[in-house]
């Protein structure tokens, strides 16, 4: 039983200028802690509402001061002196009281900033690690009671950017390094660092780059075309002297929805109709050692989805990001239709952990695999870390080695990795 004396939060900056909320819990107890909540651009049409201000003056429309007012006011009038027995009940509570389908009045922005604050608030009156209340709240522990903590979750980790977060020079939104053999983090972060180096300096000789990189920190020169990318990236992993496929694995998120339009992906030059798409993506894990496919459909081409996952469920991982939007409905009926097999989590595509929450059960029920996943727009907190251990997660997705919004969530794994000494999880064999 936590009380909620107050709930205050702030306008700041994300890791692309752009506003964000940070909201700050205070509980009956004299807990206090905050959250900054992150912000994607290459969003799926499902996604709950954050909430923007639209006034073209100020941060191009961008500013969140509506969603902030709203904690400081409508939420901590209608929450503070509450007691609430467990997380759920918070976020029923705001759920209610937005009374919208995706949180369009209140704002998903304004109801997560205070979800996540109430969280970590609570582990810190519970005097235990955020990551295990994550796990205690998802297994519906409470008091003195806590759950099981299994692994670290394996980072995949952006090497390459295109579409929305590069200026679209690439269709591909990311190519990931997975590290397959590493058994510990520290071990992890070093082979891709030095896979990032080496592919930093291959761009230098190739495209005459400096290091210059995307929103998530990937490198992204003019590639002519998807397979140069990929091929890039197997000879950057030779370079750094491992084995492609063996030590060093790939990952991509096609992103595909955002080049898709009438029917048709556009995609180097093609018009290629889902069928074609599929025997592309299937073309690229013939000659590249991918282990997941991230969206390598678009998020309404739903009836295509189950063709895709037998084509290539077995060999990589078929993960639905816009596809899902961490929405349990969704996550449902692509359970139904065979449609995927591995989930990407993003808390803030749906706006409360409650939510979040059944969307990874709902997944694990399935047998699917999940990768814990952060925005493109993110800050310098660092609870995704501790989501992805609390929950299990198969993989994280961060974003790139660099730019210390993503270092602090690795930063962050090898602290609790230091804390805990729980191994990495193996690469899931689909
Ligand atoms: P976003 O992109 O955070 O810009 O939505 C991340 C992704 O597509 O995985
Ligand atoms: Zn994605």
């Amino acid at each position: 039983m936590s009380t909620i004396r107050k709930l205050t939060a702030l306008e700041i900056l994300d890791s692309r200028g752009r506003p964000t909320v940070q909201a700050t819990c205070t509980l009956g107890s004299g807990a206090v802690a905050a959250v900054s909540v992150p912000s994607g651009a290459s969003t799926g049409a499902a996604e709950a509402l954050e909430l923007r201000d639209r006034d073209p003056k100020r941060y191009h429309g961008l500013g969140c001061r509506q969603a902030v007012a709203h904690v400081n006011g409508e939420l901590n009038d209608a929450l503070s002196g509450e007691e609430f027995a467990a997380q759920s009940a918070l976020d029923g509570t705001m759920l209610a009281l937005d009374g919208t389908p995706n949180k369009a009045r209140l704002g998903a922005n304004a109801i997560l900033a205070v979800s996540l604050a109430f969280a970590r608030a609570v582990a810190v009156e519970r005097q235990i690690p955020l990551y295990q209340h994550f796990a205690d709240i998802l297994a519906g522990v409470t008091g003195d009671a806590h759950a099981p903590l299994a692994t670290l979750p394996r980072p995949t980790i952006n090497l390459f950017s295109g579409g929305k977060h590069a200026g679209g020079q690439v269709p591909i939104q990311d190519v990931l390094v997975v590290p397959a053999v590493a058994t510990t983090m520290d071990e992890a972060l070093e082979t891709t660092v030095a896979v990032f180096q080496a592919a930093a300096e291959l761009m230098q000789r190739k495209y005459q780059m400096r290091m210059l990189t995307a929103d998530e920190g990937g490198l992204a020169p003019p590639f002519a075309n998807a397979a140069a990318m990929l091929d890039d990236a197997v000879e950057a992993i030779r370079a750094a002297g491992y084995t492609p496929g063996q030590e060093v694995a790939l990952a991509i998120d096609v992103a595909s929805t955002h080049f898709y339009e009438h029917g048709r992906y556009h995609l180097d030059g093609a018009a290629l109709d889902s069928v074609g798409m599929i025997a592309r993506v299937e073309e690229w894990l013939a000659n590249y050692p991918i282990v997941s496919v991230e969206d390598g459909l678009a998020e309404d081409d739903w009836g295509h989805w189950p063709r895709l996952r037998s084509a290539i469920g077995g060999k990589a991982l078929v993960l639905g990001d816009d596809l899902l939007c961490t929405n349990p409905a969704r996550i449902q009926r692509a359970i139904n239709e065979g449609a995927a097999d591995a989930l990407l989590l993003k808390v803030n595509q749906i706006g409360t952990l409650t939510e979040a929450a059944q969307a990874c059960r709902l997944a694990r029920s399935a047998g699917w695999r999940v990768t814990i996943s952060a925005r493109s727009g993110e800050t310098e907190d660092h609870w995704l870390a501790d989501l992805a251990v609390g929950w299990a997660g198969d993989q994280i997705k961060v974003g790139s080695i660099t730019q210390s919004e993503r270092l602090a969530k690795y930063n962050r794994l090898l602290a609790i990795e230091a804390e805990t000494h729980l191994p990495l999880v193996g690469w899931p064999t689909p």
